[in-house]
């Protein structure tokens, strides 16, 4: 039987713990990702009668153990999993949010065949969710910004089969992002409750797109 006080003084000492890790992140993973990421995961969690619990915490550490914000993915992992043993958390869920945090990250489209578990797919979901819609492109200025990438370049195409490195890398401009990820995250979605958030959060981009084509010709 799960301990509901004990489960809430985690989530909340999770909370806590990711602000501060992540703080003001300029990357796209601020903590208002974060919150973000919780909420989807929880709304979708409920739809689909899976554990929320593990979905809130998995979504509160997703990003804690980023490969960008660690001196690498493996460090972050080792130091995530070092606070979760502190807790009084079940073996079988520090192990189950290992597992889910160390799997769900996009890593320029390589796709892990790593098994994940129905939370598991529903925390992916709730963060690919958050790279979609108004938000999404907002999070992409802001990246690209950060960077010192431009917003646009009509002399340059997006990039296919990209390796991790080139996925990183700072060439490139915001628009060609959409290409490279976001408006391939619809037909990846797990849950059919993301899947349908994804479908009003892909064509809010495509409409923004053909608006940001016609700006550019100058035609509206
Ligand atoms: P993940 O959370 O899966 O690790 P990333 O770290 O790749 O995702 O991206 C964080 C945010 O920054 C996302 O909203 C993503 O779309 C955006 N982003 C990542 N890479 C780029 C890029 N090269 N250009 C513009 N935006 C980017
Ligand atoms: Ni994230």
């Amino acid at each position: 039987m799960r301990n509901k006080n004990k489960e809430e003084k985690i989530l909340q000492a999770a909370e806590a713990y990711a602000k501060e890790q992540l703080g003001n992140d300029v990357s796209g993973h601020d903590f208002w990702h974060v919150k973000r990421v919780v909420n989807l995961a929880l709304q979708i969690a409920e739809e689909e009668k899976a554990d929320t619990f593990i979905c809130h915490l998995a979504a509160l550490l997703h990003d804690v153990a980023d490969g960008k914000l660690n001196s690498s993915e493996e460090a972050g992992l080792a130091k995530v999993e070092h606070w979760l043993l502190q807790k009084e958390l079940e073996p079988a869920d520090c192990q189950e949010i290992m597992a889910i945090i160390s799997h769900i990250s996009f890593k320029g489209g390589q796709v892990s065949n790593f098994p994940l578990s129905a939370e598991g797919k529903i925390v992916q979901d709730a963060d690919r969710l958050d790279a979609l819609g108004a938000i999404g492109i907002a999070r992409a200025m802001v990246y690209s910004g950060a960077k010192g990438r431009p917003i646009y370049d009509p002399n340059l195409s997006p990039r296919e089969n990209m390796t991790l490195e080139e996925y990183r890398s700072t060439e490139g401009t915001a628009i060609m992002h959409f290409y490279e990820k976001l408006l391939t995250l619809k037909d990846k979605m797990n849950t059919e409750t993301a899947k349908k958030l994804a479908e009003n959060r892909h064509a809010f981009m495509e409409s923004y797109l053909e608006q940001f084509y016609a700006e550019w010709e100058g035609k509206r």
